[in-house]
């Protein structure tokens, strides 16, 4: 098609006018070859769609488009309109947050059996880490590398959504998150694209089965198209200015893998790229999304981005919010009641063509039918229970999400971890026994009730002494340091100090950026007080934002991050103490020394100085120490970095072969054609204990035509080895990982040298390299 190009920027402006009014107009003239989702392409879908949109009234098709809240808000200033008339009007399309079987199936049965066309509403919800049955926040999810466990909690949130009437999950929530300010990075698969990626498609796979008919699929909703991520100094909702090529490197993988995997909806951001407010992007929203990608879904705006066009400036008043909107691809207003009262007059004045509605209307009619909706609009309504098979899901997710930091030995010679059942132990701090931090932000339906406390955990264990010693010491975030003495009184008794410290489950997530990345409040000098008895401690952390604590780290021996870890929390941090389940997570971002180093992430480029070989922990003695790309006051390197996770043995990585050491210069190559590299390294467990490692491949490209990063991920697995056992590990590189956008902005290989890195973190050692000619 003449019109399609995979992002070359020569023709961009013109393949942008050719696309963007003539795709409205005729859709289908421009798409990619190859739909996204099959589903929404079946020729006897849309044949119903057509049917339906005959029998429309221009208000019923504008009702398509228009959604309300049903239930709490998620949100500010949402307008206050009478619903269930609308509904029965056929004026709603759409409805989030109408949670609970009762509440929706009340809603569906005003759209089904009182709306003139019997239209099913879509029923959306934030279901983001599970919907009764919470597993750990989604960053930690991502610690555990593994895209087998990202499909079945995704699964199992299908199921329990739907049976509260939940046909529509806003998530997976892709945004690459590299600054630890921004609250919501607790939200995403963490700073890297090919983790990100794979995440994003286990996601989509786990909501949607490849067929959203099935009565237990929900549509998926990848979100914040895009690079909502990236705001300017970390704080939410901020402009993001970034380089098409990064965006296009970076930053849109992700969503494209979800797209490619076949999400049904995409939600567009809040903020601005590059000036241009993401909810009235026609770049991203149609050439990006809809003609370079092929997607054929739905797109809905944040909530009430399209009123908040107005705050932007790009819009004096609604109706130029409302044109621009849905002229540039946001099919669906969330909460704005903006296309519902402005695009009427727009289209009778013929300021919006006809066809953009329709084609808008077709888009979310597709997914309803999609859905089955029009067949099963109900919730089943089955009770909930976290049950045994709920508790063990969650269960292996939370210790799968653990990463131990740092593990030292103390006196006696032994590592502080694992503990031994002999000690006594004191428990100190004020997330050891708070069920609602425990679940997280955005937990859903999920009840604080189902969580199970670390202190709960322990006190329910037969080899720890009873009571257990343990003392709140202090708030989360607070300066009264009433409770120090307690806790300093326990820990005195105790052979083994368990601190359980954090952030709250509020200071995480949307709407709560942090310029400050220490632990909140007077924590730290609970942390110290309790450390001044000499008693070894190990810190469980609690929190969404990666922190920097350099005295941590330095001070305590053991030093396990946590995250939100769901409502199997207290039994799993059990489980991995006492070494009966080993730890296995590895971190999916970087953890900082200190919050002048955000944005900190491991894939920078070299630069052109820089501070290779020098030692940064001093500030700089001679002007070659001084000239180079450095802190005066702080190294560059993070506390913990990207990969990071030690477990109770230990892996030895071989030296990495490859199956040739010259690849030739290839134009896209399909990625099912045989890999232009494959990989293979032993893993050893040379430790003492059973163990799960994941082995991360890594890639450094020197003397191509545009900067790369020093290294990147490219490959991961996760593999179990019992002790003394090896494996040969395989991994291909095809043309995905091979190729980069140049200055250009074309994909391409080029005659570069690559070094191939194998080993359990981003530091890893053993290599080997390979050119390109
Ligand atoms: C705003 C958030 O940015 C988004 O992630 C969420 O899905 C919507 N509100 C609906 O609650």
């Amino acid at each position: 098609m003449v019109c399609w190009q995979n992002g070359r920027f020569r023709k961009r402006a013109v393949h942008f006018l050719c696309c963007a009014t003539i795709a409205i107009l005729w859709p289908g003239i421009c798409a990619a070859q190859t739909p996204a989702n099959t589903q929404l392409a079946a020729g006897d879908l849309n044949r119903r769609v057509e049917e339906l949109l005959q029998k429309m009234t221009l208000a019923e098709k504008i009702g398509q488009l228009s959604q309300y809240a049903g239930g709490f808000l998620t949100g500010p200033n949402a307008e206050q309109v009478d619903i269930s008339n609308l509904i029965a009007r056929g004026e709603v399309g759409s409805l989030l947050n109408a949670v609970g079987a009762e509440t929706a199936n009340r809603y569906q049965h005003v759209a089904v059996d009182r709306s003139r066309l019997h239209i099913p509403l879509l029923l959306g919800d934030d279901v983001i880490h599970g919907d009764r049955t919470i597993f750990p926040v989604p960053l930690g999810l991502a610690a555990s590398f593994d895209t087998g466990l990202a499909r079945a909690t995704t699964r199992m949130a299908a199921t329990e959504a739907r049976a509260d009437g939940i046909n529509w999950v806003f998530s997976p929530m892709v945004d690459l998150a590299r600054d630890a300010r921004w609250g919501r990075i607790i939200e995403s698969n963490g700073s890297d694209a090919f983790l990100s990626s794979a995440l994003a498609r286990a996601y989509v796979e786990g909501y949607q089965q490849g067929d959203l008919g099935k009565a237990d699929s929900v549509a998926a909703c990848v979100k914040h198209y895009a690079a909502y991520g990236a705001p300017i100094a970390g704080r939410d909702y901020n402009a993001v200015d970034m380089s098409e090529l990064t965006l296009r490197q970076v930053y849109l993988k992700p969503y494209h893998a979800a797209v490619e995997a076949g999400v049904a909806t995409v939600m567009s951001a809040f903020n601005s790229l590059n000036g241009v407010p993401e909810s009235a992007n026609p770049f991203t929203l149609t050439q990006i999304l809809r003609h370079e990608w092929g997607f054929n879904g739905m797109v809905v705006t944040d909530w009430r981005a399209v009123a908040e066009l107005i705050n932007h400036g790009v819009a004096l008043d609604e109706a130029t919010a409302a044109r621009r909107a849905i002229e540039a691809g946001a099919d669906v207003d969330m909460l704005s009641d903006i296309y519902r009262t402005q695009l009427p007059a727009l289209v009778k004045s013929g300021q919006v063509p006809q066809p953009v509605i329709d084609e808008a209307v077709r888009r979310v009619l597709r997914v309803k039918l999609a859905l089955g909706l029009f067949d099963h609009p109900y919730a089943t309504g089955v009770a909930y229970v976290a049950g045994r098979s709920q508790r063990a899901l969650a269960r292996r997710a939370a210790e799968e999400s653990f990463v131990l930091l740092k593990n030292e030995a103390v006196s006696g010679g032994e590592k502080i971890l694992p503990l031994r059942g002999t000690e006594t132990i004191a428990l100190i701090g004020p997330l050891a026994d708070s069920q609602a931090d425990m679940i997280g932000s955005w937990a859903a339906s999920g009840s604080p009730q189902d969580a199970i406390t670390l202190r709960t955990a322990l006190e329910q264990r037969p080899s720890v002494r009873r009571p257990l010693l343990y003392a709140k010491g202090t708030d989360v975030l607070s300066d009264s340091e009433a409770g120090f003495a307690e806790a300093v009184r326990v820990a005195r008794q105790a052979d083994v100090i368990v601190m359980a410290l954090g952030e709250a489950a509020a200071m995480t997530g949307e709407a709560s950026s942090r310029a400050h990345l220490g632990l909140p409040g007077n924590q730290e000098k609970l942390l110290e007080a309790v450390a001044a008895t000499g008693k070894p401690i190990v810190l469980i952390l609690f929190n969404g934002h990666p922190l920097a604590l350099p005295w941590a780290a330095e001070h305590v021996a053991g030093m396990i991050e946590a995250w939100f870890p769901g409502i199997e929390a207290g039994p799993a941090l059990v489980s991995v103490l006492y070494g009966e389940t080993n730890f296995s997570g590895h971190l999916p971002v970087d953890m900082p020394r200190s919050v002048g180093q955000e944005p900190l992430y491991y894939a920078q480029t070299n630069t052109g100085r820089p501070a290779t070989g020098i030692d940064l922990s001093h500030p700089p003695g001679s002007p070659a120490e001084q000239y180079v790309s450095r802190y005066l006051d702080e190294s560059n390197d993070p506390q913990f970095p990207f990969g990071w996770g030690l477990s109770y043995t230990h892996f030895d990585y071989g030296v990495p072969r490859l199956s040739t050491q010259e690849v030739p210069l290839a134009e896209a190559v399909p990625a099912h054609a045989d890999p232009l590299v494959t990989v293979t390294v032993e893993v050893r467990n040379d430790g003492p204990v059973a163990g799960e490692e994941v082995a991360q491949l890594y890639l450094r490209n020197v003397g191509a035509s545009v900067e790369q990063p020093v290294r990147e991920l490219e490959g991961f697995q996760r593999v179990v080895l019992g002790p003394g056992e090896s494996k040969t590990l395989r991994f291909t590189l095809n043309f995905d990982q091979l190729s980069f956008y140049n200055a250009q902005l074309e994909r391409v290989m080029e005659p570069t040298n690559y070094t191939v890195f194998v080993g359990g973190n981003s530091l890893a050692t053993e290599q080997a390299s390979f050119q390109v000619r």
